[in-house]
């Protein structure tokens, strides 16, 4: 039996995400029950995929706001119970939208999802503190963004981003990437291949097959969902993981880290032709540490710690190696906050957007995904890149 104000609930329940999930509660059967009495008051079971569901909190707040704001509703009193494992079972299925095997949804040819793989020669060079200030402003600008810490050696995104303590939801099979919960309405989550490990402690010296199916499992059993782009922070250097990533993203677009520091650069330019001998394309390079802003003189009295000239270098040789342009599409300065950001999980982009160094990130941010999503940045995957 539904009557009107029913009707209107269920519409204010169809408002509310999953946090996890980022979709509609009642899209995802997780709303059990509605039950309205004739003086208004409103008892509703929501069921959750797991016991100890970390969001708990967030959902209680954003079913009790949402039918609590439907003309007629007087008061919430909200159930929070946990679905039985057939219930699970049917929501992966939902989730994976009638398909049963286990896919990467990212290589589908009708996939949409950008996906940029931050890379470096060497370690150290900032392309973790890059990764998730991309990731941020991208958000920032109302995109869906999934990061993948595809870095078995650091793993440091999750505490750049202040999850560093949250474990991942399952579901039967399937892993919920960890929504960043400072990050905006439609926001960011993240997978990191720490997450994954049994122990926190442990060391992980995967190598070859141990670790393409780790990213397998990283890119297929996380459910991402309809995200726009997903960033995926590489190990640095040139090697097992970037030819896993060439078999299993071939539409992977490339962007290379590196400081101004001749050692750097060279071996920068040595990650930059890997990735395009796995046929993807190299997007920009990103020169981060470019310099200290004088404290005496200010900005315009640039300090050049590292040396310079090592983001145009890597650049002008990763050009005429594959023939197209790859451009420097930013160079960041050194910035104390930037660092302290990266150690208190708040990216400057978000702590300090009018910093330089947060501006550097936006315009890079905004490069990127000015370029258009579909049509233009998946043809790329399927043409092979310039050889040398
Ligand atoms: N522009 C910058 N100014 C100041 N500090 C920076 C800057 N970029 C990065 N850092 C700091 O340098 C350190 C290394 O950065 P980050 O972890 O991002 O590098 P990485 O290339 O991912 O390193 P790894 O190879 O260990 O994964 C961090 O402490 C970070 O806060
Ligand atoms: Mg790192
Ligand atoms: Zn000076």
């Amino acid at each position: 039996m539904t009557s009107p104000v029913l009707e209107q609930i269920h519409a204010a329940l169809a408002t509310v995400n999953d946090p996890e999930i980022r979709r509609p509660i009642t899209e995802l059967n997780m709303v059990d029950s509605v039950v309205i009495d004739d003086v208004g008051k409103v008892a509703v079971t929501v069921l959750l995929t797991v016991s100890g569901c970390p969001l708990k909190e967030t959902i209680t707040r954003d079913v009790t706001a949402a039918v609590g704001s439907v003309p007629g509703v007087s008061s919430v009193d909200l159930t929070l119970g946990v679905m039985t494992s057939e219930q699970r079972a049917g929501l992966q299925e939902v989730l994976r939208g009638g398909q049963t095997q286990r896919e990467i949804p990212f290589s589908r040819p009708d996939s949409l999802t950008k996906i940029y793989a931050i890379a470096s020669g060497k370690g150290g060079v900032g392309k973790s503190s890059v990764t998730v200030n991309l990731a941020v402003a991208m958000a920032n600008q109302g995109l869906k963004v999934g990061i993948l810490d595809a870095d078995i050696y650091g793993h440091s995104v999750p505490a750049m981003l202040g999850v560093g303590d949250i474990r991942p939801t399952q579901v039967e099979d399937m892993i919920m990437p960890v929504p960043v919960p400072t990050m905006g309405t439609v926001g960011i989550s993240v997978i990191s291949i720490g997450m994954l490990k049994p122990r926190r402690d442990q060391v992980v010296a995967w190598r070859g097959p141990m670790l393409d199916r780790a990213l397998v499992q990283m890119l297929s059993d996380v459910y991402w969902g309809d995200i726009d782009a997903l960033f995926l922070d590489l190990p640095p250097g040139t090697g097992d993981i970037a030819i896993s990533l060439g078999q299993h993203l071939p539409n992977a677009e490339v962007l290379v880290v590196t400081t101004p520091q001749e050692a750097a650069a060279e071996v920068a330019e040595r990650a930059g032709t890997m990735a395009s001998m796995m046929n993807q394309r190299v997007v920009g390079v990103v020169e981060n540490m470019s310099f200290l802003p004088c404290p005496h003189c200010g900005p315009e009295h640039r300090l050049e710690v590292f040396g310079s000239g090592g983001g145009a270098r890597v650049a002008a040789t990763l050009s005429s190696r594959f023939g197209y342009d790859v451009p420097v599409l930013g160079e960041i300065p050194l910035d104390l906050e930037l660092r302290a950001g990266g150690d208190t999980g708040t990216p400057i982009v978000e702590a300090s957007p009018e910093s330089p160094s947060a501006r550097q990130l936006d315009k890079i941010a905004a490069t990127l995904s000015g370029r258009g999503r579909g049509l233009a940045g998946m043809q790329l995957g399927l043409t092979p890149a310039g050889r040398f």
